[in-house]
């Protein structure tokens, strides 16, 4: 159990005394109040009051809609195209989505062609598209250059939807896959915009390595990435890379989720062999998602 007096851990306890007291928030059931401010911050976090689930409990109104989030497309060939354009078919059918996201490794060796090719079909969706790199995204040389003319400004950014806050950070270390650490660029973008959003409001972070606790291949320094958003209303974390169906629970409560992957040419690391997306749901200030199988040709 964490002591007062113990640094961030004093600072956590003082906050939501601080806000208990104010009556901003209430004590969980079985609890008074005096109770309530006699407990140290190890008793908190296990309960799930992590600060940013606070911000949750007194979040801005935010809307409800649906939007799409594919990860890990790999384009290499023509055929490749050709199932893209199946993919994006069947992903127009959602005609309740209103953005998409893709989590990185769009193309398998970041080639002009392969870039050219993913924009353009991706192009037909008919939505917003919100890309990030993945490490198949630089040709040999960790060159970047024609994910960077294809998609300008998409290494490390943020927008808003009805409300959402979105943030997508760039978690690559040019080709390496494995033992990646998330470069100076990203912490010093978070830095300098972090502040400019309101940590109340709902927030969706997408990158293309796993961020969870456990999952292959997450960044040696994941835990410094998320400890930026410890104060944020954090609601889901969706990544790629590791082609696989996880799900897990973050610290505010955030769904962190990898996914299998949307690609015709590679497989999936767990062995399953359905290819598809996730249809993902923003109702009430949280996100529920469903895999949606691609049909085969
Ligand atoms: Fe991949």
């Amino acid at each position: 159990m964490v002591a007062l007096g113990e640094g961030f851990g004093a600072g956590l306890v003082l906050s939501l005394r601080a806000r208990y007291e104010s009556r901003m928030l209430r004590p969980p059931s079985g609890l008074s109040r005096r109770e309530m401010l006699r407990l140290s911050s190890g008793v908190f976090l296990s309960m799930g009051l992590w600060p940013g689930a606070l911000s949750a409990a007194d979040a801005p109104r935010s809307g409800n809609y649906s939007f799409i989030v594919t990860n890990d497309t790999h384009h290499m060939s023509d055929e490749c195209t050709a199932w893209l354009e199946r993919v994006v078919a069947q992903m127009r059918g959602h005609r309740e989505a209103r953005l998409c996201l893709a989590l990185g490794d769009l193309t398998d060796t970041g080639s002009r062609e392969s870039m050219t090719a993913f924009r353009k079909t991706f192009a037909k969706l008919g939505l917003p598209l919100h890309v990030q790199i993945g490490n198949h995204d630089y040709a040999a040389g960790n060159d970047r250059s024609q994910y960077e003319a294809a998609f300008p400004g998409r290494l490390n950014y943020e927008f808003r939807y009805r409300g959402w806050q979105y943030v997508s950070l760039d978690t690559t270390e040019g080709t390496k896959a494995d033992k990646v650490q998330i470069q100076p660029a990203t912490f010093a973008w978070l830095e300098e915009n972090l502040r400019r959003l309101n940590p109340r409001r709902p927030t969706i972070l997408f990158t293309h390595l796993p961020m969870a606790e456990g999952v292959q291949y997450r960044p040696l320094n994941a835990d410094a990435l998320l400890d930026q958003f410890r104060d944020f209303n954090l609601r889901a974390v969706f990544s790629g890379h590791y082609h696989s169906l996880t799900q897990r629970s973050g610290r505010n409560g955030a769904v962190m989720t990898t996914n299998r992957c949307c690609a015709l040419k590679r497989g999936n690391h767990d062995g399953s062999k359905e290819k598809g997306y996730f249809l993902c749901v923003a109702r009430n200030g949280d996100v529920t998602f469903e895999f949606i199988e691609v049909n085969p040709a």
